[in-house]
């Protein structure tokens, strides 16, 4: 066992919150804060952990579960897990590995790893490190011909779908970030940047992997034809242009022909129209409470979408997922699968690939234990009757 699997072991991390006093220890404030943030007054971010809280179960005692199976399906795939990994950006500033790590481990895992378009590293590496299924997350970044090329530089690499997330016309304030000084910090003059090197300064374990590591990445995945890949510099720019409309949407499932899914759905409309448009599967998101603050839980968005969408075609969801407890309940309220984020970016962020290893490991002893206590023999046997949902929740 490593330093870093030995730093991340029971007894230092026994569940996923325990990682969140390594990864600030371990990364410069402005990076912790980045990843753990959320929009404006953060109401969102909060309560997509707390409404979990709100759902209480209905166990079956007395039954014999020798063995709980975790398999599900997913866009046709089988998985070991009922959950995937998220598409984080800027991976690779909470560690050098950042998304080819996060994907070995999640290949490893039996489970899928999504790739954010703001990823430092070529989607090629990362397809190559995973054992699983990868699929790529895309934004129009770059505008249309950068996403082109994207798109066939992924289908020639081997990725099996496109996450196509939709609620990022442009991105939310996230204060935190704005106080740490992000912006000065990746496009700053030195004399910008000053008031802010102390938190790099006192990091200097995180400051060696960053600069051995090459010092601030590039968006390898965006790149405009004729032109290199798009410095980070320019992501907040290339940001405010990329809103993806319906109409994109149409134009991105001609041109890859393969399955898209529509991350960032909420409402029921959206989710119709999804289906209208040939998606194959919707993620309900706020992306984790950092775009819209003040919109619900994806938790609470959770049971409208599932009716509307009448099973026509897959409903993952994300947004709050920090055990194993939680990916239960969003299974009986009808997810086919969740997808986490901070989950294991907060281990990437305290050991690296160790972290996120460990990171999938306690949840996937949770749902073991969590469908043994509740006397459920799969994931695929779980429903709404092994849980309590508040007043109101039923009729939406
Ligand atoms: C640091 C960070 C970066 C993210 N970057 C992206 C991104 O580039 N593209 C995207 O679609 N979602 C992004 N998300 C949202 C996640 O994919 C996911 O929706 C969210 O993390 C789920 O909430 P959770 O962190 O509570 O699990 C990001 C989330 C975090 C925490």
């Amino acid at each position: 066992m490593n330093r870093a699997s030995r730093r991340v072991a029971s007894p230092h991390v026994v569940c996923i919150e325990d990682f969140r006093p390594l990864a600030r220890r371990r990364v410069p404030q402005s990076v912790f804060d980045y990843l753990d943030g959320g929009a404006e007054g953060e109401v969102t971010l909060r309560e997509n952990c707390r409404v979990f809280e709100d759902v209480t179960f209905r166990p079956r005692h007395a039954v014999v579960v020798p063995e709980c199976s975790l398999r599900t399906r997913v866009l046709g795939f089988d998985l070991s897990l009922p959950f995937m990994l998220a598409p984080v950006g800027y991976s690779r500033l909470m560690h050098p590995g950042g998304e080819v790590s996060a994907a070995r481990s999640a290949g490893k895992a039996g489970t899928a790893y999504i790739l954010s378009t703001i990823s430092g590293h070529k989607l090629e590496d990362v397809k190559a490190a995973s054992s699983g299924p990868v699929f790529y997350q895309l934004y129009l970044m770059g505008g249309r011909a950068a996403a082109e090329a994207s798109m066939e530089r992924a289908r020639v690499a081997g990725f099996s779908a496109l996450v196509v997330t939709i609620d990022t016309p442009v991105s939310g304030i996230r204060e935190r970030d704005f106080r740490n000084g992000m912006k000065e910090m990746i496009s700053g003059g030195l004399f910008e940047k000053i008031p802010f090197l102390p938190q790099v300064l006192s990091r200097p374990g995180w400051l060696a992997d960053f600069l051995l590591d090459g010092g601030m990445p590039s968006l390898e995945n965006v790149v405009v034809p004729g032109k290199g890949p798009l410095p980070l510099v320019d992501v907040a720019a290339a940001l405010a242009e990329s809103a993806i409309t319906w109409a994109d949407l149409r134009w991105i499932r001609e041109l890859w022909r393969g399955p898209v899914v529509v991350k960032g759905v909420l409402t029921a409309e959206d989710a119709r129209r999804a289906v209208d448009e040939g998606a194959a599967a919707i993620s309900v998101s706020n992306h984790g409470g950092r775009q819209l603050d003040g919109v619900p839980s994806a938790l609470r968005a959770l049971p409208e979408i599932v009716s509307a969408v009448k099973g026509q075609i897959e409903v993952w969801m994300d947004g709050g997922i920090r055990r194993g407890t939680d990916i239960v309940k969003a299974i009986c309220l009808g997810a086919n699968a969740v997808l986490c984020g901070r989950a294991y970016a907060y281990g990437l962020a305290a050991a690296g690939e160790a972290g996120v290893n460990r990171a999938i490991e306690i949840l996937r002893t949770d749902l073991e234990r969590t469908l043994k206590l509740l006397g459920c023999p799969s994931i695929a046997a779980l429903d709404r009757s092994y849980v309590n949902v508040p007043r109101g929740w039923e009729e939406s």
